[in-house]
C-alpha cells in the first residue's frame, strides 16, 4: 500500500496517555489496550442478515491505559474534552445513561460480560482515540472492544478475537442500535496489511492481503452520522424490513416448493438460489421498500464474493466497479446515502478513482475510494479542490481525508 507523500502514513502512536493516567490517579497504569477503527470496503448493511462483509482495520485507534481495581468500580477518563469522566459499578443489569451518552459504550461490554461470565472486577482507565467520531469508521465499537478486552483480560475470560467479537457484538446492542457483528470482528481480529472477508454463524475471518499498489482513501463528508442518535431509528427500521422481506420470501418458497430444503435465513437463500433468480422471484412477491431492501441484500452479498476474487487477482478496476455498484444500490435501493456522500463519490470518480462508495451505516459520515498508487495523488488533489475547498471545509484536512493503512486488530499488553 503506497503511503509515502500522501495523508495517512504508518500506524500513528499517541503519546501522553500514561502521563495523563498518573496525573489522574496518582500511580502509573499497568495495562495498555488498543482497538482500531475500521473502514468497510464492501458489504454494507448486510452483516445483520448474516451475509458476508469485507472490511479492514485502520491505523486510527482507541488506546486505553488502565490499572485493575479490587472492587466493582470502573472509572474512565477520556482525553477528549467532549467526553466527560464517568464511573459506574459492574453488575449484571447496569442501568444505561441517557441515550447518546458516550459512557454507555463502556457500560455495554461490562454489562454483557457480567451477565454471561459473572465478571465483577473493575479498573481505573484513561482513554484516547484518533478515530473520527460519528463518521462511519466505528469509533464507538472500538471503545466497546477496548473496554471489553480490558475487562475480559482482568477476569481471565477468553480474549480470543472471534469469541470476544461475538460477545462484543451482542454487548453493543445495549446502546439501542441493532447492529450486526462486522465492526467488533474486524477491530478485534484484523491482520496487518490485510482486509478480511467476514462470514457469520459461525464467525470466520478470511484474511486477504491488500495489493501493495492499491490505496483506499477515506474522505469524510462532514455530515454527522451518530449511531446512537437520529441514525438509530432509520438503521433499526432497515433491519426490520430485511427480516420482513425474508419472512415473506421464505414463506413463498416453501408454499411453492421452489427449493427442496427449507430456506430460513439470508445465507440459506443466497447459498441455494443464484442472485439473479432470487431477484426475479422477489419482484413477483415483494413490493416497495421490502423489495428494494431485499434486492440490495442479495446483490451486495454477491458483490462481496466477487470483490474477494478481484482483490486476490489484484484487479483494481474490477474491484472499483463493484464499489460503484454497491454505492448505487445503497443510494437507490437502501436509501442510506446523502447528497454530500453522492457528491464525494462523483468527485472521486472525476479525479480518476477506480471506484467509490459510502462506507459504514451511511446517513452521513465517510466514503471509501479506491485508487492505484499511480492515480492516488490526482484523486486526492481533486477531492481537496473540488469538494473540501469548494465547501470551505479544508481545515484539519488530515483528519477528514487520508489513505487507510490496513492494521492489525486489538491488543493488550502489560506496561
Ligand atoms: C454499522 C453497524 C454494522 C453494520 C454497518 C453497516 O457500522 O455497527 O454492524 O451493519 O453499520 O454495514
Amino acid at each position: 500500500m503506497a503511503t509515502s507523500g500522501v495523508p495517512g502514513g504508518t500506524c500513528r502512536r499517541l503519546s501522553t496517555l500514561e502521563e495523563v493516567f498518573e496525573e489522574t490517579y496518582g500511580s502509573p497504569p499497568t495495562l495498555l489496550v488498543r482497538a482500531p477503527g475500521r473502514v468497510n470496503l464492501i458489504g454494507e448493511h448486510i452483516d445483520y442478515n448474516g451475509l458476508p462483509v469485507f472490511p479492514m482495520a485502520l491505523q486510527h485507534e482507541v488506546r486505553l491505559a488502565l490499572r485493575p481495581r479490587d472492587d466493582e468500580t470502573v472509572r474512565l477518563h477520556s482525553n477528549d474534552q467532549r467526553f466527560p469522566p464517568i464511573h459506574f459499578e459492574i453488575e449484571p443489569a447496569i442501568e444505561p445513561w441517557k441515550k447518546g451518552s458516550w459512557g454507555n459504550y463502556a457500560k455495554a461490554p461490562a454489562q454483557e460480560l457480567a451477565e454471561r461470565f459473572g465478571i465483577w472486577q473493575g479498573f481505573d482507565g484513561v482513554l484516547e482515540s484518533d478515530i473520527p467520531v460519528a463518521a462511519g469508521l466505528s469509533s464507538s465499537s472500538a471503545i466497546v472492544n477496548a473496554v471489553g478486552l480490558a475487562l475480559a483480560h482482568i477476569s481471565e475470560v477468553s480474549t480470543e478475537p472471534r469469541s470476544l467479537a461475538a460477545v462484543m457484538a451482542d454487548a453493543e446492542r445495549y446502546v439501542g442500535t441493532q447492529g450486526g457483528g462486522m465492526d467488533q470482528a474486524i477491530s478485534l481480529g484484523a491482520r496487518d496489511r490485510c482486509a478480511a472477508k467476514i462470514t457469520f454463524h459461525p464467525l470466520r475471518l478470511r484474511h486477504v492481503v491488500v495489493p501493495d499498489d492499491w490505496c483506499f482513501i477515506v474522505a469524510d463528508s462532514g455530515d454527522v452520522a451518530e449511531k446512537s442518535g437520529a441514525l438509530q431509528a432509520a438503521y433499526n427500521l432497515r433491519r426490520k424490513e430485511c427480516d420482513e422481506a425474508l419472512r415473506v420470501m421464505t414463506a413463498h418458497l416453501a408454499t411453492e416448493k421452489i427449493t427442496a430444503q427449507l430456506c430460513m435465513s439470508y445465507p440459506d437463500l443466497c447459498g441455494t438460489i443464484d442472485a439473479e433468480t432470487l431477484i426475479k422471484i422477489s419482484e413477483q412477491v415483494l413490493q416497495g421498500s421490502l423489495l428494494r431492501r431485499f434486492r440490495h441484500a442479495v446483490t451486495e452479498a454477491a458483490r462481496v464474493d466477487e470483490a474477494v476474487d478481484r482483490m486476490l487477482a489484484a484487479d483494481v478496476h474490477g474491484f472499483g466497479a463493484l464499489m460503484d455498484a454497491s454505492h448505487a444500490s445503497l443510494k437507490t435501493d437502501y436509501h442510506v446515502s446523502t447528497a454530500a456522500l453522492d457528491e464525494l463519490v462523483a468527485v472521486a470518480k472525476e479525479g480518476g478513482a477506480a471506484g467509490a462508495r459510502l462506507t459504514g451505516a451511511g446517513f452521513g459520515g465517510c466514503v471509501v475510494v479506491l485508487a492505484s498508487r499511480w492515480t492516488v495523488g490526482e484523486v486526492l488533489e481533486t477531492l481537496v479542490t473540488e469538494y473540501f475547498e469548494r465547501r470551505h471545509q479544508a481545515e484539519r484536512l488530515e483528519e477528514r481525508l487520508f489513505v487507510a493503512v490496513p492494521c492489525r486488530g486489538a491488543s493488550i499488553r502489560e506496561i
